[in-house]
């Protein structure tokens, strides 16, 4: 490359990047399908109703199989399930790629009182949750990220868990179903606040 200028160089590895990214693939798309997203889960990752969940910074593996499961039909909702009918295979794995490199929003949701963090620790440790969601209840891989998650969603889809009304998951179906509707209120506002 010595007979190039430095500017001239330069101008080269623009071209060739040009180049490559002329092609386009489902990673590139991602960003411009992901504004279709924005018109529920927010524009800045705070989801426009309480009962959306948070999905900015959610860990990829998870982001992928919901995706997945809406569009097999194994978890059922009406408005997501129009939302995966336009998606194929890639662009699921390039927007569960893309939404798990954005920063988690805060939702500014504080700790409940005393009684129910004692209430739900009680829970979450008989129960084992941070065996699986793991420290801070950040999740990894195909465990979801529960901390600071909407209040409102955990407290809707933990009851759709223990009802069958959210199927794709037997475990957790299993482990919810023991569970009351106020042991349900306590872990989400102790997960939501945490
Ligand atoms: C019309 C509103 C709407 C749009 C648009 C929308 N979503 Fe959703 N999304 C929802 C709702 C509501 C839920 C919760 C469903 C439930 O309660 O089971 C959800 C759930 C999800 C979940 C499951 C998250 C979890 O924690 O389990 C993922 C992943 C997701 N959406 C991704 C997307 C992506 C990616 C797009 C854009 C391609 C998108 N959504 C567009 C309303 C929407
Ligand atoms: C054996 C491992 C395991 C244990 C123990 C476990 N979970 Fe889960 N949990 C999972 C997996 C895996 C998923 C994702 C299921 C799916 O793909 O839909 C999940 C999903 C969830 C979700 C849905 C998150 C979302 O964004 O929709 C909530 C809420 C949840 N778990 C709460 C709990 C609580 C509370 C406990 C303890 C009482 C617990 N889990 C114990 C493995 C576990």
């Amino acid at each position: 490359m010595r007979f190039l200028c430095s500017g001239c160089y330069a101008l080269f590895l623009a071209l060739l990047i040009f180049i490559g990214q002329s092609s386009p693939s489902a990673a590139q798309n991602a960003p411009e399908k992901a504004a279709l997203c924005a018109s529920c889960h927010g524009q800045d990752g705070v989801p426009l109703d309480p009962t959306i969940p948070v999905i900015w910074g959610q860990n990829e593996g998870y982001l992928y199989i919901q995706l997945r499961d809406f569009a097999r039909g194994a978890r059922k909702n009406d408005q997501m399930a129009a939302v995966v009918q336009q998606l194929s295979k890639e662009d699921m794995q390039a927007l569960a790629a893309y939404f798990s490199k954005q920063p988690w929003p805060n939702l500014g949701q504080k700790a409940p009182p005393s009684d129910i963090v004692k209430k739900a620790e009680a829970i979450a440790n008989s129960a084992q949750c941070p065996q699986c969601h793991l420290g801070g209840y950040l999740g990894a891989g195909v465990q979801p990220r529960l901390a600071g998650q909407s209040q409102t969603y955990l407290r809707k889809t933990m009851t759709d868990f223990r009802s069958g009304a959210r199927a794709n998951n037997d475990w957790m179906t299993a482990l919810l179903k023991t569970y009351s509707d106020a042991d349900i209120a306590a872990l989400a506002a102790y997960l939501a606040g945490f």
